[in-house]
Parts: structure tokens; sequence; C-alpha cells
């Protein structure tokens, strides 16, 4: 039976982070889902295809084919991964992410990965949807603040000119749209372990994720 591990958590929470590094630990293929709607989002813009034009956008998703190289995101040969890291995608992402059809398609596809090699996916519906099978799922939180301060670091290293204030505003937006929508909202499974990561360190976290999966797997 194929290892799949379930990050499920709001934006900011440390899940690729840690994701990467328990990817490492385990073996594991890491797949950011987040990383997928973020390259639906980026194309849809590129060729003007609006969140009300479903047939234009399944189309265009006909056309992809993604894969991750070192945690990037390749498609169609191109690796988007800091152009679908800019805030303008940030701000955009969830009305692609919120249309049925672009996420059935898009489900099928991480299935389809989780059937061939043993995974570790972050994003919003995976303890819930697309592994509901998955006896390793974790559910990661940490106050709008701390998870706005975090983005805030990770794109001023990057040499971006941007604002904290505006960066809180747009998470506790994205929270709220991610949280509410109709198809596959943001929402804890059952059966996940939730971590809340305010005051942990990265190594803290990856520490009790990784004795919590080394414990099932010998029960297992
Ligand atoms: O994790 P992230 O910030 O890169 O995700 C980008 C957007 O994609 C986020 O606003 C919610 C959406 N998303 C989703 O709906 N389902 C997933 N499995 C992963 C991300």
């Amino acid at each position: 039976m194929r290892l799949s591990v379930a990050i499920d958590g709001p934006a900011g929470a440390g899940k690729s982070t840690i994701a990467k590094l328990v990817a490492k630990e385990f073996d594991l293929m890491y797949i950011n889902t987040g990383a997928m709607y973020r390259a639906v989002a980026l194309k849809a813009e590129e060729n003007n295809i609006g969140d009300k034009d479903i047939d234009a956008l399944c189309s265009l998703i006909s056309t992809f084919e993604m894969k991750f190289e070192n945690d990037d995101l390749i498609l169609n040969g191109e690796n988007i991964q800091d152009r679908i890291t800019m805030p303008e995608i940030s701000k955009i992402v969830s009305k692609y992410a919120s249309i049925k059809e672009v996420r059935e398609i898009l489900v099928k596809l991480q299935r389809e990965m989780s059937n061939k090699f043993d995974v570790i996916m972050d994003g919003r519906d995976i303890g819930t949807v697309v592994l509901k099978d998955s006896k390793f799922k974790f559910f990661l939180t940490a106050t709008p603040e701390a998870r706005a301060e975090r983005r805030y670091k990770e794109l001023t290293n990057r040499g971006l000119d941007v604002d904290y204030s505006t960066i809180l505003e747009d998470i506790i937006k994205r929270d709220y749209l991610d949280s509410n929508r109709e198809v596959d909202p943001l929402k804890k499974a059952d059966d996940a372990i939730e971590v809340d990561t305010t005051k942990l360190s990265i190594n803290e976290v990856v520490k009790e994720i990784s004795l919590s999966i080394k414990k099932n797997l010998s029960v297992l």
C-alpha cells in the first residue's frame, strides 16, 4: 500500500515548509496542490479567461502537463514557481479555486499522482476529499497575524516591496473565501491531528508530525 500524508490548513500556516521537510524524512514526493490552483489562475489571466467561462477554463486545463521538480511546479516544461507565488496571483486564485469543474479536474490529477507515488500533499481539501482514506492527516493552524508575518518575511526576502497590513488583509479575505465556498471548503477532517504552529518552531512542528507518522506506521 502506498503511503500518503495529508496536510491542510489556511494560507501561511507553514504547510509547504513543513511538508517539504517531512517529505525528505520519509522519502515522499511533495505535491503542492495550491500551486496547481495558482497555475490555473496565472494561465487564465494570461489568456484573458474569466472565472465565469467554465468551458474555456476546462479546455485550458486540458492542455496542462504538470509535474513537480525540486518542489517547483513545472507546467508544460516551464518552471512557473516564482510567477505563481507573486501577490497578484494570491489575490485572484481563490475565485478560480472555488469553481467545481476546475476542482474536479485537479482533484483527479492529484489522486492519480497519489496512486503512482508515495506522497505528502498540502492544500485545503486533502484530508477531506483528495486523500480522504489516508491514515496520516494533519491540520496546521496559526493566528492570521503570525501567518501574515511569515508571508511578509518570505516576500521581502525575495526582494519584493510589500506591505504587512495588505498581506494581513489578503490572508483574512482568503481565509473567508476558502472556508465559505460551496465546493470542498477548507475544513479540518474529523480524523486529522490539529497542530497550532503560532508559537512553534519549524523543527518542533516537523518533529510532532514525524513522530505521529512513525507511531502509526508501526500500527499499520
Ligand atoms: O496554499 P496556497 O496559498 O498556495 O493556495 C492557493 C489557493 O488555492 C488558496 O487560496 C486556496 C486554493 N486551494 C484550494 O482550494 N484547494 C487546495 N487543495 C489547495 C489550494
